[in-house]
């Protein structure tokens, strides 16, 4: 049984497709369409996960959307009459949920299938429900509690349950217009980061402030230790219409989501162009503080109802890796599992499994590593190279290393020698970070790395963090309380004695969002992180993900063109090499 999962017309919109319950392919479509966070319709993601699964559009049996439009209309209809929210939004909403039951047809059209074929195989299921089942049933749990906590989807900000083997039950549902994930996108924007996704800077900027808005900041949100939890709405506009969402083809854009109430609080909202100061720092610390106090009274509630040690995570709140790191210490939960892509890209693979357990398919899919994109040959890579060719020979030496020892070692040394390298090998990473596929690599050691890296290749924020792979052997050598985490999306502190010995790797507060990595996992990166240890005792490298101010490179041709732009040093592509010339540390 073929099944499709997508999401659409939402950000990071993405497709899935499982096979009899094993996952085969799962792929953003902002890497093709080369937008981050793309929304609109993942025409190529879909086209690639055929291609993945060498299936026909024809062979689907069952098309997964991680929407349903039905879901809690009484209540929409309900909050509509009491609130009478503004045109604008009205509108917004109507649009996209006119998309959303148009997308038989726009699958029918983009695969040259029947609309009515399609539309007898379409299975709508809720954001939330997709959310929890992308957490659960890629897990190795047989039975857990279940959290999702996101903006919103389908009328649901948070939800949570419990999972039993094919079954998933939501029994608490946060609605609209209250939202962990809206306090902190205000926030976000109120601090100057106007970008949809750019929470994350927010909380890498966290750790540089002192909290001290953190009594004001608790009068924007309350959390009962139900769990239940209530925005105070004069802070925010979202559920009266004054802003507007943006879900057509491109970058999704969300208007200011807060009122001139919460300058009274918390004094002039920045700018982007204006300078960060400590009060920004001190609020993106006070922010980080609360939202953690808010996620984990909810854990701890569902908790006490659901009196199950394991919690599978879900929502594009369970990005936060900062928070994701506390869970085991702040929370009874004793074992956490969050998949690569917990925010809305994930949708699409929990739509596709919660169809396929729905319909009695067994649990024989479990989710331990990240690569489920597409993957390109050497044949492919040479072509690549081949097509500019004339620029490669005036500024690189190119050659070709066959044997994995050789290359690692080779690619070792040159990173140990200061250079910095893209690293670019097998199926391309699922979920936001770079796993060591798509990945630029670096010394850790090196104190001026992250501003070398920033200044020649990414030209970022200079705050945020550059984040440690680590061979899984050393974990416990350099982390403290760490547990394994292929998926990079939890924090935890390096030890203290070892902060000065990959200090670009160790943010300020003497954290690191580690990856570990396996030789069952990525024996290729794996063995390059063996090779550098050995040579350095430091089994470690820096991993940033290979792009510049764009999506993650997902072709050959897009990772030489990366490099050619860049300053960077050396690309490893398969087994072809090149290396600009005249370069050394
Ligand atoms: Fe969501």
């Amino acid at each position: 049984m073929l099944i499709l999962g997508i999401n659409a017309y939402h950000g990071d919109v993405a497709a899935a497709i499982l096979r009899d319950g094993d996952l085969i392919a799962a792929v953003e479509e902002e890497r093709f369409r080369r937008i981050k966070h793309y929304a609109g319709f993942p025409r190529d993601a879909i086209r690639s996960c055929l291609e993945i699964a060498g299936a026909e559009a024809g062979d689907i049996d069952a098309f997964a959307v991680s929407r349903d439009p039905k879901a809690h209309l009484w209540r929409k209809g309900l909050f509509a009459i009491k609130n009478r929210p503004g045109m604008a939004l009205i509108r917004d909403r109507a649009v996209n949920a006119l998309s959303v039951r148009n997308l038989a047809q726009a699958c029918a059209q983009s695969l040259g299938l029947d609309e009515t074929e399609v539309a007898a195989r379409m299975h709508y299921v809720e954001h939330h429900a997709a959310h929890l089942a992308s957490s659960f049933f890629a897990s190795p749990f047989d039975d857990a509690a279940l959290c999702a906590i996101d903006g919103f989807g389908d009328f649901v900000s948070t939800s949570t349950g419990i999972g039993r083997g094919l079954c998933l039950a939501i029994e608490n549902r946060v609605f609209f217009p209250h939202s962990l994930g809206v306090l902190y996108l205000a926030l976000t924007q109120f601090l100057g980061f106007p970008k949809y996704g750019d929470e994350f800077k927010v909380m890498g900027l966290a750790p540089y402030g002192e909290p001290s808005f953190v009594e004001k900041i608790r009068q924007l949100v309350h959390v009962g230790g139900d769990g239940e939890l209530s925005l105070d709405l004069s802070y925010f506009n979202h559920w009266s219409g004054g802003m507007t969402m943006t879900w057509e083809d491109g970058e999704p854009e969300i208007g200011r989501v807060f009122t001139p109430k919460l300058e009274e609080l918390l004094g002039p909202a920045r700018q982007p162009q204006d300078p960060l100061d400590s009060r920004h720092e001190a609020i993106a610390a006070s922010l980080q503080r609360v939202y953690e106090e808010s996620a984990f009274t909810v854990l701890r509630a569902l908790h006490a109802r659901v009196r199950n040690p394991r919690l599978c995570l879900a929502g594009g709140c369970a990005m936060n890796s900062v928070a994701n790191g506390k869970i085991r210490s702040e929370t009874p939960f004793t074992d956490v599992y969050i998949q690569p892509a917990a925010g809305d890209n994930g949708t699409a693979l929990g739509a596709a499994l919660h169809v396929w357990h729905r319909a009695g398919g067994s649990r024989r899919f479990e989710m331990r590593h990240g690569y489920w994109g597409p993957q390109f040959d050497n044949e492919a890579i040479a072509a690549a190279i081949d097509a500019r060719n004339a620029e490669v020979a005036r500024c690189c030496n190119r050659s070709r290393i066959s044997s994995e020892q050789h290359l690692c070692d080779w690619t070792a040394s040159r990173i140990a020698d200061g250079l910095v390298v893209g690293w670019f090998q097998g199926r391309m990473e699922w979920g936001a970070r770079a796993l060591g596929n798509r990945s630029i690599v670096a010394d850790p050691r090196r104190r001026d790395m992250r501003d070398i890296i920033n200044v020649r290749i990414k030209f970022r924020e200079k705050f945020r963090p550059f984040a440690p792979s680590v061979a899984i052997e050393a974990l416990d050598d350099f982390f403290v309380g760490a547990v394994a985490d292929p998926f990079m999306i939890q924090v935890y502190p390096v030890r203290p004695d070892k902060r000065d010995v990959i200090p670009a790797v160790t943010h300020v507060d003497g954290s690191g969002r580690l990856q570990t990595v396996s030789r069952e996992s990525n024996p290729r990166y794996w063995a390059l992180i063996q090779a550098f240890g050995k040579l350095t005792g430091v089994p470690i490298l820096l991993n940033t993900s290979f792009n510049e101010n764009e999506p993650i490179v997902l072709t050959p041709g897009e990772a030489l063109d990366c490099f050619l732009r860049t300053d960077m040093d050396v690309l490893v592509m398969g087994s072809h090499v090149l290396e600009k010339t005249g370069r050394s540390a």
